[in-house]
């Protein structure tokens, strides 16, 4: 799903910006839509156009070898609907803002695969029923029997860095924690035995148990705070009779889909109760929410006010945590030195604002920092510059 996926290394694609004409996937899919109205103008043959990922495996791609999970629901319930189908692709690690951008700005006409939680971008996205479940999940070779956390004590267990897992184990003492920073190296280690038991997003797990690991490893859901979300096909609020109509065709399509988890290996099975967090701590999404709720009431007055000076900087911590956090960590906690955004101030001193507008408008594209101009606008990076300043380290320290 969107807003919890862990982010690749990978440049910003120009396929966020359909007035790129040289991308030759614009150009296909443009006659593509365009074909049927002047062929015949009938309704019936309207394509469903559906918003996706083009590199989010198991459950998108633009590669027609490996169509994943989430785009192949998108299919059956086109084709049950009696409809073609149509792509938008778009990366999903912009969280919200691709939903913004693509579904709610009518670039397309449902998303499969978006968090089913009540302050998820509602009332603005409705969705369809349930389609399946997503979350953490506790990888090892087959046959350990894992019902409950007193089960993993005295073992060795990969977490990913910042996540509901870490958290949760954080306050076991007599777990040995390895942090891992995603799934893959989190199968890595369990597969070097370095680890007994990776405890990890559990849909890219079983899809790189299906295709590197021969299978090898039994993955078992978890369900408890902040563990599992449950997921559903997403639609603007207006698509009310098209929700109907997908809510109408699913019930026909379970073995199918049932089909298509197996075959992208994500687990599909009932999860194990995972515990409450003792002191539940907010995740990345729910802590950019709440804030962004919070800041609404009391700072609406004041607010253009100050954005139209030096920025807002509750709202580019929302954008930070967004799109930024993947590479420079939430919240700007990063421990490698050289992408840590706290040390901007120390490092560049009174060109510090220079450095960050030349970067974040030119990128550095040999070094893996996307420009990111087009994508964002120069209001929302002066909010994030307000925001980065709140988290400067102090100059004069010494580490
Ligand atoms: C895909 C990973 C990635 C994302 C996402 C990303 N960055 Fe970066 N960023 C980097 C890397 C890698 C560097 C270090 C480049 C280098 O070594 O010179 C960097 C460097 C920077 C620097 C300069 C740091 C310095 O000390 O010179 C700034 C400022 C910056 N990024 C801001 C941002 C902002 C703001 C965003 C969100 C809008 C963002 N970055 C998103 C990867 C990323």
């Amino acid at each position: 799903m969107l807003i919890f996926r862990m982010a690749r290394n990978e440049t910003r694609s120009s396929s966020c910006d359909p007035g790129l004409l040289k991308n030759i996937r614009w150009l296909l899919l443009s006659v593509f839509i365009a074909a049927p109205a002047f062929a015949a103008g009938a309704d019936e043959v309207k394509p469903l156009r559906l918003c996706a990922d083009p590199t989010n495996m198991p459950f998108s791609s633009d590669s027609p070898a490996n169509q994943g999970l989430y785009l192949e629901i998108g299919q059956a319930v086109a084709r049950e609907l009696g409809r073609p189908v149509t792509y938008n692709w778009y990366k999903s690690y912009f969280g919200k803002r691709t939903v913004r951008e693509t579904l709610l700005s009518n670039r397309c006409d449902a998303m499969v695969g978006l968090p089913l939680v009540d302050d998820f971008m509602g009332p603005a996205v409705i969705f369809s029923k349930p389609i399946a479940t997503e979350g953490y999940g506790l990888v090892s070779l087959p046959g350990r029997k894992i019902a409950s956390i007193d089960d993993l004590r005295g073992l060795r267990v990969a977490v990913q860095y910042e996540s509901s897992p870490q958290n949760l184990l954080a306050l076991h003492d007599d777990i040995e924690k390895m942090t891992v920073l995603s799934p893959d190296e989190g199968m890595k280690a369990l597969d070097q035995g370095k680890v007994d038991v990776a405890f990890i997003w559990a849909p890219v797990a079983g899809w790189l148990n299906k295709t590197a690991y021969g299978d090898k490893y039994q993955i078992v859901p978890t369900e408890g705070d902040h563990l599992l979300w449950r997921t559903a096909i997403g639609f603007a609020k207006n698509s009310g009779e098209l929700r109907d109509a997908v809510n109408a065709a699913l019930p026909g399509l379970k073995s199918e889909i049932d089909g298509l988890f197996a075959k992208y290996g994500v687990p599909n099975v009932a999860p194990i109760k995972f515990g409450a967090l003792d002191k539940p701590k907010m995740t990345l999404a729910a802590a950019s929410d709440q804030s962004a709720t919070a800041s609404r009431p009391s700072t609406s007055d004041n607010r253009s006010e100050r954005k139209a000076s030096a920025g807002d900087a509750k709202e580019g911590r929302e954008v930070f945590n967004g799109t930024c956090a993947h590479c420079h960590g939430p919240d700007a906690i990063q421990a490698e030195r050289h992408i840590d955004l706290r040390l901007l101030k120390k490092r560049y001193g009174d060109n510090m604002q220079a450095t960050f507008w030349k970067t974040v408008h030119e990128g550095r594209p040999s070094k893996g920092m996307p420009s990111w101009k087009g994508i964002f606008s120069d209001e929302d990076l002066k909010n994030v510059y307000a925001y980065l300043l709140t988290v400067q380290q102090d100059p004069n320290s010494t580490n």
